[in-house]
């Protein structure tokens, strides 16, 4: 198993002058802009395409796209200095901002050098969304079960199924399907192919309405006998199952780091509130009932953060880190739980309105539980790194 022990000394938690900038580039981007329109876009379901273009003209969008393609090619760990800002500022207009890394991560980690450069440049030059096509109405957590197929005919391959909860959809570009081009073969028989959402055959079912982020689209759509050149899969027959895998691997830090950034908010309105707020002739801040609480809240999301910085800090040594991005992702989704439901808890009955921004927190922090492997799978995919550890 690998550890922070056995990869070695010499971690250093400061930030470098670079990093320092671009957090504070993103804090302020999600100070001055995000915040003001975060409710509002909630109460609408509003795709915030205004905010996305935006965050593309600062950089703050396709961080890890390489520089020898035109990007910036930031490292693991300065993509989720960003997404923890993006998150702080609401997390619903931060994944539509963030979602690119899924989308596009199929196509950094397993394209080849002429899909990369097909695919990802024009994700630079415009503020383009890209999705990540795997779950599906009777296969969420269970990934093996899907079943999209794709049939191979000629040079080109023919798709059929569905795909469900998928972010940014209704508004992509493109997306990356996960179907079978052997049924029989398990996880050995998924494969992966770049699909134009334009393409004869895809048909955007609805845009879902979600309990909280609900800026982001969240959509499902239909594939039907659509034909993609043979030149879009990704890798070879049969890699889909470990491309997938290896994307989570990589995308499930950042998301954590968004569970961080939405927690981190709500401690700051909760300990604002508890300075503020007299009950008994004291701020409720001097009561042990609430203090005790936000002191909870404080090391928590400390601990979450480490954790995530840890995984990401793993990615950038290339190390595999499936386990720590688990650790990460299983536990800073629970922080920003506990977290934001404590911080209505402080704010008492105001907490519970939609007037004071907690409500809107502890709303958007369940989907971290749920979204890139729920809380469960994140255990379930620990306890195999425990038992049956893999190499390479
Ligand atoms: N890296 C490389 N290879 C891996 C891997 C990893 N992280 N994890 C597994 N593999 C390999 C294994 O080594 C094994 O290979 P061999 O057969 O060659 O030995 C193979 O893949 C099968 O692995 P498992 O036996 O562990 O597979 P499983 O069927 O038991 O499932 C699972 C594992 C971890 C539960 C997986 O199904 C999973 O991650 N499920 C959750 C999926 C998920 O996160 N969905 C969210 C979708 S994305 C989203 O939410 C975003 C959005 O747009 C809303």
């Amino acid at each position: 198993m690998t550890t922070i022990e056995s990869v070695g000394t010499g971690v250093s938690f400061a930030l470098t002058d670079e990093q320092r900038s671009l957090r504070e580039l993103a804090r302020e981007f999600a100070a001055k802009e995000i915040r003001p329109k975060a409710a509002e876009y909630d109460e609408h379901q509003t795709h915030p395409a205004d905010l996305v273009a935006k965050a593309h003209g600062l950089g703050l969008m396709n961080v890890h796209v390489p520089e020898s393609l035109g990007g910036l090619g930031l490292s693991t760990f300065e993509g989720i200095l960003v997404g923890e800002e993006l998150n702080w500022g609401c997390s619903g207009i931060g994944t539509s901002i963030g979602a690119n890394g899924l989308g596009a991560g199929p196509v950094i980690i397993a394209g080849s050098e002429e899909q990369r450069a097909t695919w990802l440049p024009p994700l630079l030059e415009e503020p383009l969304l890209c999705s990540f096509g795997l779950s599906e109405p009777e296969a969420g957590s269970d990934v093996v079960k899907l079943k999209t197929t794709a049939q191979r005919r000629g040079d080109e391959y023919v798709l059929n199924g569905s795909k469900t909860f998928i972010t940014n959809a209704g508004h992509a570009a493109w997306t990356v399907i996960f179907a079978k081009t052997d049924p029989d073969k398990g996880h050995k028989g998924i494969s992966a192919f770049v699909v134009p959402m334009d393409t004869p055959g895809v048909e955007l079912e609805k845009h879902l309405d979600k309990m909280g982020q609900r800026s982001t689209d969240t959509s499902a759509f239909a594939l039907t006998d659509v034909v993609v050149p043979a030149a879009n899969r990704i890798g070879e027959e049969g890699e889909g199952f470990k491309i997938a895998m290896q994307t989570l691997d990589f995308t499930r830090p950042g998301t954590a780091a968004g569970a961080v950034g939405v927690a981190q908010a709500a401690f700051e309105y909760a300990v604002e509130y508890a300075k503020e707020r007299v009950t008994f002739d004291l701020p409720i801040a001097m009561h042990q009932g609430v203090n005790f609480m936000i002191a909870d809240m404080a090391t928590e999301i400390e601990a979450a953060r480490l954790l995530c910085w840890q995984a990401a800090w793993l990615h950038d040594r290339g190390e595999r880190a499936t386990l720590q991005s688990s650790f990460a992702k299983r536990f800073s989704a629970d922080t920003a739980m506990k977290v934001t439901t404590d911080a209505v808890q402080v704010f008492g009955g105001y907490g519970y309105m939609k007037e004071y921004p907690v409500e809107k927190l502890m709303r958007d922090a369940k989907l971290f539980q749920i979204y890139e492997g729920t809380s469960q799978i994140q255990r379930l995919v620990i306890a195999k790194e425990i038992f049956l550890p893999r190499n390479g």
